[in-house]
């Protein structure tokens, strides 16, 4: 029989959990930016430090040996985490933001004509909405928002609508940073190849909380970045199929990406390392391998199970006060959240709660989250306050960010409405 999930025995894994910020124990409700990490991951990444630091690919010598063997370990790892089929797949970039950017300057920029549509949605994080500007106007190419439904759902409706005037691209997260809300993959997919157009998902928020599964799903390529799913930063994965990933162009060129270079040309590496020039980040992908390992120790699906008892045990104590609004999909629909409750009190500027929070030591994200066009169009405030969970967030941090709203309303003179 599976082991009962313990958050204290999981929180004694992250050092950082046993601060204190400004007296208090620190309560972090932030990893939706980023999360913490485990002393595994830590560990993995000072041992190579300590005992086998060395560049990957070139030695032959064992420090090298093993280095480039954890490293391709760690590929091998976000393969099979991911149902991807083959390291062949996987890409590592710096974050799910270089993931996007790869996308459009290779494939966008072979595939997207004069005149083409790139479509998304309105939820999307500016890692999903400005590298499709940037190719729309050097392609003459136009770019198309899905609107959302009830201010929190992706309109399938006009999803159907726009996918049958033909994009070529349609680019959607899995999960939003802001709402919670999480998006049918696979369903969104299956429409978008229906009406032709290549897919790619944003995983940012999604990878670190569920189980994923790419080939289930269906896309052209997924994207996520470490430091969001207790890796470290600086490195995180495109994966893309194969067919296409082979016949992309590299977008930067230099050491390890080549087969041959002579004065007047080159050739390229096999995958994946054909879009990876130079030194890459060893310790990073060392690091991402030992999150990936605890992640799957843990297992996602007691994760997600841990995350939608704190998001529905949030959603009830924040809809017990009449001052708070809470945004996104609500306790009604909390199936379809996860990681995240966006929320803002009567008249007071989320910069000012999340001060007053940190005060108390909880750690929250105020502003517009990388999401302008979302929070300030359509959650209709220049910002908004978000409480974010993970694996390691138990109740008690709930009722100290609900006690932190008090102390808000306290200083700040709110009433309840
Ligand atoms: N994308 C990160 C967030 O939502 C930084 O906070």
């Amino acid at each position: 029989m599976e082991a009962a999930y313990d958050v204290d025995e999981i929180r004694r894994d992250f050092p950082i959990l046993s601060t204190k910020v400004n007296g208090k124990p620190l309560v972090y409700l932030d990893s939706a930016a980023t999360s913490q990490k485990p002393i595994q991951v830590i560990d993995a990444i000072s041992n190579y430090y300590r005992t086998y630091n060395s560049n990957i690919h070139r030695g032959m010598y064992d420090i090298s040996i093993k280095a480039t063997e954890e490293y391709e370990r760690s590929k091998e790892l976000a393969a099979k985490f991911l149902n991807a089929g083959s390291y062949r797949s996987i890409v590592y970039t710096k974050n799910v933001t270089d993931s996007i950017n790869l996308v459009a300057l290779s494939w966008g920029e072979a595939n997207i004509k004069e005149g083409d549509t790139i479509l998304v949605t309105a939820m999307e994080h500016h890692s999903n909405i400005v590298p499709w500007q940037l190719l729309a106007k050097r392609k003459k190419a136009r770019l198309e928002y899905v609107g959302l439904k009830d201010g929190m759902f992706v309109d399938m409706e006009d999803l159907k609508e726009k996918l049958g005037r033909g994009p070529k691209l349609f680019a959607f997260t899995h999960v939003s940073n802001v709402l919670g809300t999480i998006n049918p993959a696979k369903e969104m997919t299956e429409m978008a190849h229906k009406a032709g157009a290549t897919v790619l998902v944003d995983g940012a928020q999604a990878a670190p909380h569920m189980k994923v599964d790419v080939r289930d799903i269906g896309c052209e390529f997924y994207g996520l970045s470490s430091h969001k799913m207790l890796g470290p930063a600086g490195i995180g994965v495109l994966y893309g199929k194969e067919e296409l990933l082979e016949a992309m162009e590299p977008v930067t060129g230099g050491g390890d990406m080549i087969r041959s270079v002579s004065f007047d040309e080159s050739t390229w590496n096999e995958l994946p390392w054909k879009f990876e020039a130079g030194t890459p980040n060893v310790e990073g992908g060392i690091g991402f391998g030992a999150a990936i390992e605890y992640l799957n120790r843990v297992g996602m699906s007691r994760i997600t199970e841990n995350d939608l008892r704190l998001i529905k045990y949030a959603l009830k104590r924040l809809g017990e006060d009449s001052s708070i609004q809470v945004y996104g999909p609500g306790l009604e629909h909390a199936d379809r959240k996860i990681g995240a409750i966006p929320f803002n009190i009567n008249h007071v500027h989320p910069h000012d709660v999340a001060t007053i929070f940190n005060s108390e030591g909880v750690a929250i994200r105020a502003g517009h989250h990388c999401a302008m066009p979302l929070v300030t169009k359509l959650i209709g405030e220049p910002a908004v306050s978000r409480m974010s969970f993970y694996l390691y967030n138990k109740e008690e941090e709930v009722d100290r960010a609900v006690d932190a709203i008090e102390k808000v309303k306290k200083v700040l003179r709110v009433m309840s409405q």
